[in-house]
């Protein structure tokens, strides 16, 4: 009999894009099991996740946690060496480009396992970024690589990646978020924070904007000016905390800063925004969906189709204050009418039928 499907996740943004490959696979009827490998722990950073979308209780978790790149993917690779095997999966499915994507994609390569990447081919041809390096490296080990947006398609194929590998099956992030929109209530969420009619939301979470104590004060001066605009609500990614509070932002008036929120929640304060001052890949991918305009603290992005679409735009520590105002003053984001193709809801199906006819084949 053919193994399960087994689906590694580690991170907060792992488990939105598992959940309707999960779910649509469970509709197939296809025996799978999901590996949680412990890169995030903390009840607001992983468990709730589980709870509010419906993904199974993971069948075991690893417990890797914290550490330097080399600790967090050496202790990885070591668990999912021993791991893996054990569940003779007939398919390891790991997605986007955290360190627990590319250590499920080595070990499953080294073992000879076959594997499939879910957001493959995004480049923000930025090799400073620790996912940039994930994504090419997991890239280049798959089997099967199911891409979000067309040009991704293209790099890959620039890559060298076998085309017959490839399906273009839409954006499972956005699945996700269509799935739930109605939970998404912005009147409830500003209500439960105390937080004015009209605010913006900031995530901030990237190395190069919170990791040293001179990144975290660019960013702070930047929000100080910001804030004199609007107030913002900052749900704190923990990576970044104690620097953006060493360098001061917890006595930014118009500041309020938040745990990090439930994925309910979260979403709720993101369709009542006003603006979304981000570094992260999800967000500005939710917010092309929502109509917010989402300003992006990044020199480059590897989901340039949210800034084609008319949402999204790329910002500095300088030109942050003026593109606020700038968004602030046109309301809602100009877009284009149409949304990403295939970001529909549907993706998970897709990516799901076309692992249930390669598994057919290989099996
Ligand atoms: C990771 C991903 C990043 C992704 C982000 C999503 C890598 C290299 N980076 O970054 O691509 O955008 O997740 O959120 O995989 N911590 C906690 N509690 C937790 C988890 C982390 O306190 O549950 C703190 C620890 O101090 C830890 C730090 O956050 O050292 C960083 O965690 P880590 O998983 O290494 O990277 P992220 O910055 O979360
Ligand atoms: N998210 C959440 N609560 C928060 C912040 C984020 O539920 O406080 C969700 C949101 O859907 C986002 C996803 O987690 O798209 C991943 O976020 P993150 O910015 O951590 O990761 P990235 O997409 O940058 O890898």
């Amino acid at each position: 009999m053919l193994g399960p499907v087994v689906h590694v996740v580690g991170a907060r943004p792992n488990f939105v894009k598992a959940a309707p490959v999960v779910a649509a696979l469970i509709a197939e009827g296809r025996p799978q099991s999901v590996v949680h490998t412990g890169q995030h722990y903390d009840e607001r950073m992983s468990h709730v996740f589980f709870r509010e979308l419906g993904l199974p209780r993971p069948d075991v978790d690893l417990g890797v946690g914290s550490g330097s790149h080399a600790q967090q993917t050496a202790a990885l690779l070591t668990a999912l060496e021993k791991e893996l095997p054990a569940r003779a999966p007939a398919l390891v499915v790991a997605y986007g480009d955290v360190n627990s994507t590319l250590a499920a994609a080595l070990v499953a390569a080294k073992l000879g396992l076959p594997v499939a990447h879910v957001e493959a081919g995004l480049r923000s041809f930025d090799m400073a970024m620790p996912e940039e390096v994930n994504r090419r490296v997991t890239d280049q080990l798959a089997d099967l690589l199911f891409v979000t947006s067309p040009e991704a398609i293209g790099h890959l194929a620039n890559e060298g990646v076998d085309p017959d590998r490839v399906h273009f099956v839409g954006n499972p992030m956005i699945d996700t978020l269509m799935k739930h929109l109605p939970r998404f209530d912005a009147r409830a969420v500003r209500t439960a924070h105390g937080l004015p009619e009209r605010y913006a939301v900031v995530t901030l979470h990237r190395p190069a904007n919170v990791d040293t104590p001179a990144s975290a004060a660019t960013a702070v001066r930047a929000l100080r000016e910001a804030a004199g605009q609007v107030e913002l609500a900052i749900p704190l990614h923990p990576r970044g905390r104690a620097a953006l509070e060493a360098a001061g932002l917890s006595d930014v008036a118009g500041v309020r800063i938040l745990d990090p929120l439930g994925y309910v929640e979260f979403m709720g304060l993101l369709r009542g925004a006003a603006a979304v001052i981000t570094d992260s890949g999800g967000v500005q991918e939710e917010t092309t969906v929502l109509g917010v305009p989402c300003l992006t603290l990044r020199p480059n992005t590897e989901r340039p189709v949210t800034v084609t679409h008319g949402t999204n735009r790329l910002v500095s520590a300088e030109t942050l204050g003026p593109a606020l105002r700038q968004a602030l003053d046109d309301g809602t984001a100009a877009r284009t009418a149409e949304g990403p193709p295939l970001w529909d809801g549907r993706s998970g199906a897709r990516i799901a039928r076309v692992i249930t006819r390669w598994l057919e084949r290989h099996g």
